[in-house]
């Protein structure tokens, strides 16, 4: 109930508008690296100094307005440029709502394409996140249709909870695709999704061992230990090698997992999240673990 009622205030105007008021600094800054290209900068250059290789994502999604989602577009491109002027361990990750996918999916594909283009010339990687169910289809459409335009260098994300997401997959193999595999962290209906965690958990090794097996490259997402070490044992036993996976996990979220990997000889990608749009990104993480709710309400009560 907590997770839902998390979930249902992630897409509230009101509530984001009360969090911005408050800043970032009732506990945000656990989750997200700031609120400029600066402060992600400086969380980057320091999780590679440790060995960790990086994500950026400049936080937005649910544009409706064709010149903010051309702007938000320019901005992946300058995160790119920034990247390469500073020669960070880092690719970038981006919503396609963020780029206007809701208003008009055509825009949407011009403005991603041009990130993805830019990202060629300075030899860098685009990831397209996976938002809710709604957005699957359109969001597998471009990702195919960018493919098919002969970009190499971009990914998609796969959920484990949804029922579909075999299916999916299977239909990607022959194009040895660059997948993120993840459980999944939206509010979704169980006509589309499995509601125990028991059977998300099994899809999620299912898809990561199929992946590794067929596909391209498989970027294992996420901070269970169990299907981590479940990860490492096909890996090994099946010799993967170490150019076609990565682990991935989230900023601020066990640290000393992501740290212990490294230790392991894994290769470990952070995705580190930053922007002013921190609120609905903040709220999904807080879904996720009902002791990070604790964590903040701790704070505003000492602030
Ligand atoms: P699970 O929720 O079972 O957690 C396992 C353990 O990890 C917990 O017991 C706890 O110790 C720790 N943990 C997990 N979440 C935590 C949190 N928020 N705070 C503190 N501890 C936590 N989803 C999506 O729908 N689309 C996407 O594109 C992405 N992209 C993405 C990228 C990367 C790099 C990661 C790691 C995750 C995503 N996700 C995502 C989020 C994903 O779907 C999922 O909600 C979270 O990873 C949490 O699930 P776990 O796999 O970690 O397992």
């Amino acid at each position: 109930m907590l997770r839902a009622a998390l979930l249902g205030a992630a897409g509230s105007r009101t509530l984001q508008r009360f969090a911005h008021r408050h800043g970032m600094n009732l506990g945000a800054r656990r989750f997200v690296a700031g609120e400029t290209l600066d402060d992600f900068s400086a969380v980057a250059r320091g999780l590679n100094e440790r060995g960790l290789r990086v994500a950026a994502g400049l936080l937005g999604e649910d544009v409706r307005d064709a010149r903010d989602a051309r702007a938000a577009a320019q901005l992946f491109e300058g995160i790119l440029e920034r990247i390469a002027a500073e020669r960070l361990q880092a690719t970038v990750a981006l919503k396609l709502t963020h780029l206007g996918l809701e208003a008009d999916p055509q825009a949407a594909y011009e403005n991603v394409r041009g990130v993805v283009e830019r990202a060629r010339e300075l030899g860098n990687f685009v990831r397209l996140d996976m938002e809710s169910s709604r957005y699957v289809d359109p969001t597998l459409h471009v990702y195919r249709r960018l493919r098919a335009a002969g970009y190499a260098n971009v990914g998609a994300v796969l959920q484990s909870y949804l029922y579909r997401s075999q299916a999916d997959l299977r239909g990607m193999l022959a194009f040895a695709p660059n997948l993120r595999l993840v459980k999944g962290a939206y509010l979704e209906p169980p006509a589309v999704a499995y509601r125990k965690k028991s059977d998300v958990d099994e899809n999620f090794a299912r898809l990561v061992e199929l992946c590794l097996r067929e596909g391209g490259f498989t970027a294992v997402a996420t901070h269970d230990e169990r299907l981590i070490e479940r990860a490492i044992d096909f890996i090994r036993a099946n010799r993967i090698s170490a150019d076609r996976y990565e682990f991935q996990m989230l900023y601020g979220v066990r640290p000393a997992l992501q740290a212990d990997l490294v230790r392991r000889g894994f290769p470990v990608r952070v995705a580190v999240p930053f922007g002013t749009q921190w609120y609905p990104y903040l709220m999904r993480r807080l879904a996720e673990r009902p002791a990070n709710v604790l964590f903040f309400a701790s704070n505003m009560w000492r602030a």
